[in-house]
């Protein structure tokens, strides 16, 4: 058995962050996105994984390499432009060959991981299997109908009215059968090869398609507040640990994470908080479910659930919150002009300011 990891896409949803970087890369308590669904891949048992990369391919190469670092046997598989899920599929057909596959979204977190699905896919091998999870709104997703005895009748991407709450989770399972479905597909109103529509051929064609509906916790960490509530979710089993310096008159509470090489000084942290190698806190408060990434200096602010890239700095700000700070960047307080704000903004950067 093979995985697909899909790490190509636009990241429109995480401008301007995803302009100079892979949304796939964004930490999670300073982790890449990817990693967590590649180490599942690798406990599953997995070892030969196809990486689908588009214009960030340099970056995500030279995050994940060759995969040996995860137990894993890394290929990386160009996609020109990003044309869709099944898309993606029909890139890989050589690679996939006539092996089973497991298709993973590389900026999807599934909590668990994904032992028990492929052990039943391995036991009963229909053509798909596919995870389901409820949904409030499910008109942004993947809609699946199923019958009474749970098999998937139909799939919808994106429906207006939806026929059912449960959305497809972005972790598939497929035999080859698969590739002849891609094969024979139309580019769907957005001008995409969509994996809905595979499946609603194989099911169409009379090929048996499984679901699991999974009651554990998934997130597309495609939107800054999706991003926000994994690394709440993430850092909640943070295990407590100093490796770095504490400093003057410091407090740490609860369960705080400070990296090799990192200093605080007179500072209060709440966790669960985790503090990257090299950076430096002083004179400030980090609050609950904040990461802090390597190399950046929190210097008279304060921070709280929010997540910082590596070498960012904030100096003289209170309060930030649930904010995606991404890297290099600098945040400080307009000199002079106390009632002024004064701002360097890219693209379609967004900023909430109280005034
Ligand atoms: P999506 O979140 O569906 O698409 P996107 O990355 O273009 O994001 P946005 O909606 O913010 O513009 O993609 C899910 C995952 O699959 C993500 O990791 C990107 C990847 N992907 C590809 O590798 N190739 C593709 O053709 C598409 C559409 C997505």
């Amino acid at each position: 058995m093979k995985a697909l990891v899909l790490a190509g896409g636009s990241g429109t949803r995480l401008r301007p962050i995803t302009h100079t970087s892979a949304k796939q890369l964004l930490p999670v308590a300073n982790k890449p996105v990817l990693f967590y669904g590649l180490e599942a891949i690798a406990a599953a048992g997995i070892r030969d994984v196809g990486i689908v990369v588009g214009e960030t391919h340099m970056e995500i190469e030279a995050a994940v390499g060759d995969g040996s670092d995860l137990g894993l046997d890394v290929t990386y598989l160009r996609q020109e432009a990003p044309l869709g899920l099944a898309h993606a599929v029909l890139i890989a057909s050589d690679y996939l060959a006539d092996d089973d596959f497991v298709m993973y979204l590389g900026d999807n977190f599934v909590v668990g991981g994904i032992i028990p699905l492929v052990d039943r896919f391995k036991a009963e091998r229909p053509a798909a299997q596919i995870m389901l999870t409820q949904v409030p709104d499910p008109r942004s997703f993947g809609v699946a109908e199923l019958d009474a005895r749970g098999r998937v009748v139909r799939l919808e991407e994106k429906p207006e009215s939806p026929k059912s709450d449960l959305a497809l989770v972005g972790v598939y399972l497929f035999t080859a059968a698969v590739h002849e479905a891609v094969a024979e597909l139309k580019p769907s109103g957005r001008g995409e090869l969509e994996i809905t529509d595979a499946i609603q051929w194989l099911i169409d064609a009379g090929h048996r398609v499984e679901s699991t509906v999974i009651s554990g916790y998934w997130k597309d960490t495609g939107n800054v507040d999706d991003m926000l509530e994994v690394n709440r979710l993430v850092l909640e089993s943070l295990e407590p640990a100093v490796h770095g310096r504490v400093e003057g008159n410091s407090e740490l509470i609860g369960r705080v994470v400070i990296e090799k090489g990192a200093v605080v000084r007179d500072s209060r942290i709440v966790g669960p908080a985790l503090i990257g190698a090299g950076t430096r806190v002083s004179d400030s408060y980090v609050g609950p479910f904040t990461s802090i990434d390597t190399d950046c200096v929190i210097a008279d602010s304060e921070i709280e659930y929010s997540i910082v890239l590596s070498r960012s700095s904030i100096t003289g700000v209170r309060r930030v919150e649930a904010s995606l700070i991404g890297k290099d960047v600098e945040v400080t307080p307009a000199p002079n002009t106390p009632r002024a704000h004064r701002l360097v903004l890219g693209d379609h950067s967004k900023v909430q300011i109280s005034s």
